[in-house]
């Protein structure tokens, strides 16, 4: 069926092109948690050196929680939208305090630490914890807004609902944190916001967008 074929060929693609980036050489949550946040505002190439940096400064949710906050915040210079590293620094303490320095496993609980939002929740759980949650950026709704030809207005909260709701009925159990990637590596590589590359998309017999020639049109985003 259509979702069994969806995931087998978009986790083909990725098993075939993903990139080597260092916060997917192991599934450590406190590490995915810290790369998560940094790519929430900023670009793949430029998180590189600012993650390998801030992780060997602080290598474990301990040694963050422990550190002054000057430190912290030194370590994220360049990186901009400071008040991703204080949430970071402070959800690190609650993260010692309330759970003995395990980052949780529950939705509602992880979803309660300062700067973890819906996306950055399903990142985590299913890319360390392997649990079917979704992960839905700007990247993976433009996917989805394509697939299915959807002109609701991302820019809103309730589409971005709608399409966590969809998407979790696309997420194979066997391998939802690579189901995840593989949408955003979709939407970063192929999928891009402008002259997507449908000539080369795993996908592209899939998408009603690019049967109708609409892939330019979507998503539909009207500025706030
Ligand atoms: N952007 C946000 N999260 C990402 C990830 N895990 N891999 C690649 N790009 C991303």
């Amino acid at each position: 069926d259509w979702v069994r074929k969806i995931q087998k060929e978009l986790l083909t693609w990725y098993d075939q092109n993903r990139r080597g980036l260092p916060w997917r050489e192991n599934k450590d949550p406190y590490r995915i948690w810290v790369s998560e946040i940094m790519l929430q505002q900023t670009r793949v190439d430029t998180v590189i050196p600012y993650y390998e940096q801030f992780v060997s400064a602080f290598p474990t949710v301990k040694d963050l929680a422990e550190a002054p906050e000057d430190q912290v915040i030194k370590a994220w210079e360049g990186l901009g939208y400071y008040s991703r590293a204080r949430n970071l620094h402070a959800a690190a303490k609650e993260v010692m305090e309330q759970y003995k320095g395990e980052i949780p496993r529950e939705p509602e609980k992880i979803s309660r630490l300062k700067g973890v939002g819906s996306y950055t929740a399903g990142a985590i759980l299913s890319i360390a914890y392997d649990l079917p949650v979704p992960a839905v950026d700007g990247n993976v709704m433009r996917v989805l807004s394509r697939w299915f030809a959807w002109w609701e207005d991302i820019s809103k909260a309730a589409t971005r609902r709608r399409m966590e709701a969809v998407d979790r009925e696309l997420i194979p159990a066997e391998r939802p944190g690579d189901f995840n990637q593989a949408m955003m590596e979709l939407g970063a590589l192929i999928c891009t916001p402008v002259s997507p590359s449908c000539d080369t998309c795993p996908v592209r017999e899939l998408c009603q967008a690019q049967a109708e020639g609409l892939q330019e049109e979507l998503p539909v985003k009207k500025k706030g």
